[in-house]
């Protein structure tokens, strides 16, 4: 009898996936949003550049800001390193530079193809970024491809950060109701660095 109640317990820990659960968790995480918004977040309208999804954004602010967080983290568990899990807290959409300039972000510079990569889902909106006028140097954030494995201050990518606001709306506008980044996707770049001299 013990047992059966154990196992029901043991397996309740990976349930975390049943759709009705992870709703829940959603409006608990939101008390100050709307009603409508845990379901439609849930149900991925937050994504993409139409105008509903926009609009759903507006509204539902924590709710899409969750929607896209749990989103990107699947990403980053999915594609990055078992023995970076402790960067995990940085793969979001709605990263602050007081947070990219952290001591935590120090330690996983290396991560941050990862991070573009899943910010992107994968997918690429250097057009996006071009009709915004964004820093051709700055592209690779957009396209999910990094130039180079090594970046110095002469690449001037600190200067990035700026636009950062406007490249990850690109993205937000580029995402699909449901993710298409590569599962077997691995960073050509594991030892990535940033040298700031
Ligand atoms: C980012 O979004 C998460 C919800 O996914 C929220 O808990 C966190 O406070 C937000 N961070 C900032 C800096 O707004
Ligand atoms: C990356 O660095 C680690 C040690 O930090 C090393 O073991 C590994 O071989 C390096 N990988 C590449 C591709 O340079």
């Amino acid at each position: 009898m013990f047992s059966i109640f154990y196992t029901i317990l043991f397996l309740s820990a990976f349930l975390r996936v049943i759709p009705a659960l992870e709703l829940n968790i959603l409006k608990a995480a939101c008390p100050e949003d709307k009603d409508f918004c845990a379901q439609k977040a849930f149900q991925g309208e937050c994504f993409g550049g139409e105008l509903p999804a926009k609009v759903l954004r507006k509204e539902c602010p924590c709710s899409c800001e969750n929607a896209f967080n749990a989103r990107i983290q699947n990403c980053c568990l999915a594609v990055g390193p078992v023995d970076t899990r402790f960067c995990l807290p940085l793969c979001l959409y709605n990263i602050t530079a007081q947070e990219l300039s952290s001591t935590l972000a120090f330690r996983c510079a290396s991560q941050l193809p990862v991070w573009i990569y899943c910010l992107a889902d994968g997918q690429d909106s250097t057009e996006c970024c071009q009709a915004k006028e964004i820093p051709a140097r700055c592209h690779q954030f957009c396209s999910a491809r990094l130039l180079s494995c090594e970046w110095d201050e002469e690449d001037r990518l600190d200067e990035c950060l700026l636009y950062m606001d406007q490249i990850i709306n690109c993205h937000k506008d580029n995402l699909s109701p449901r993710a298409k980044f590569d599962q077997s996707w691995r960073s050509t770049c594991p030892n990535f660095s940033y040298q700031e001299n």
